[in-house]
């Protein structure tokens, strides 16, 4: 299991220069994870920052809360100063407009954490032997193995082809089919051999199990139906403080605040490209990356996780320099 003294953020120096920290301002990471950017971020900004932490695993929110509290106040590792919510980033804005709390800056790091996808138990990774589970929320009812072995041929298909982009979906849907009606699928080993027998075409660096279980996890977690909620409330907010005046009511998103948005594939990155240039059309952002930003070669060789890192930042537009 990872360490988080040993857990490096993916394309760290990046996310610290394009937010931009300056001393006691408020950031809030939608996906705190083991709290790896929090924690250099809360470097920056110091003991009178505030830092809010959001998780939907709870396990990663207390390491992510002790190690970022460690980091923004040495001498108060209890501070009030450290948020820590766990939850849906969907329902975040909610809690943070309740809380009072107006963000300077805003990270969502997508996807899984190290701690989650190492541990066999999760059953994330067809690398380990264990039981087909997938979620990140251990108290969601919905496990891939209830996916897998209760879905219609044609749901599972859809599912593969349009969140794993795999090619042989409708075999690999038809082989999983034919093998629960054997006996139940609940282990990653069985799932991977599975998908590996419907598998044509050449034998690759990437292994044939890597888009089903890439699917799976997306819809057990509906991953993208949740950075769309997250996308929705951000225009919102962001379009009611470029449109306000000085003294309107206060927002969850301060007046200039800086949005950054770290995707690991096409699907997750295609709706962040999407909003961020509807909002930059309506003129309620400045782009502050052009594109992507993408891991250096040395990260890359260092943190393999940074190899499809994608990161996209804007910032939005005070109202009064709308006029
Ligand atoms: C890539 S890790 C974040 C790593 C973090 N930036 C760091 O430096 O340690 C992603 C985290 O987001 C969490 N997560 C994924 N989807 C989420 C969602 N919809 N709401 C809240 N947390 C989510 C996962 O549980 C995981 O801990």
């Amino acid at each position: 299991m990872a360490d988080e003294l040993t857990h490096i953020p993916v394309l760290p120096n990046e996310v610290v220069e394009l937010l931009d920290p300056q001393p006691g301002e408020v950031f809030v990471d939608c996906t705190a994870g083991l709290g790896g950017h929090a924690a250099l971020i809360a470097a920056k900004i110091g003991p009178t920052g505030t830092i809010v932490l959001n998780d939907l695993d709870q396990g990663n929110l207390d390491r992510a809360k002790s190690f970022v509290s460690n980091a923004l106040c040495p001498d108060d590792p209890d501070s009030a100063k450290v948020h820590a919510i766990c939850g849906n980033f969907a329902d975040l804005p909610a809690k943070l407009k309740a809380m009072g709390i107006s963000a300077d800056m805003i990270l969502a790091d997508l996807g899984f954490a190290s701690t989650q996808v190492d541990d066999p138990q999760r059953g994330l990774s067809f690398r380990f032997s264990g039981p087909l589970d997938m979620r990140m929320d251990q108290s969601t009812p919905i496990t891939a193995e209830e996916l897998v072995n209760t879905l219609p041929e044609a749901d599972l298909a859809d599912i593969i082809w349009r969140y794993g982009e795999e090619k042989s979906a409708r075999r690999i849907a038809s082989k999983l089919v034919e093998a629960r009606a054997v006996e139940p699928i609940t282990t990653t080993d069985r799932l991977a051999e599975i998908v590996r027998s419907a598998s044509r075409g050449p034998r690759g660096s990437i292994n044939p199990a890597t888009k089903t279980f890439q699917a799976l996890r997306i819809a057990v977690n509906d991953e993208l139906g949740s950075l769309d909620a997250l996308l929705r409330v951000m225009g919102i907010a962001i379009r009611k403080q470029s449109q306000s005046g000085s003294g309107s009511e206060p927002s969850w998103i301060g007046q200039g605040a800086r949005v950054a948005i770290i995707a690991f594939h096409s699907l997750e990155d295609r709706p962040v490209k999407r909003a961020f240039g509807e909002w930059a059309k309506s003129g309620w952002i400045k782009p502050i990356t052009r594109g992507v930003v993408i891991g250096s070669d040395s990260e890359i060789r260092s943190n393999p996780r940074a190899r499809s890192a994608k990161l996209r930042v804007c910032k939005s537009v005070r109202g009064d320099a709308n006029g």
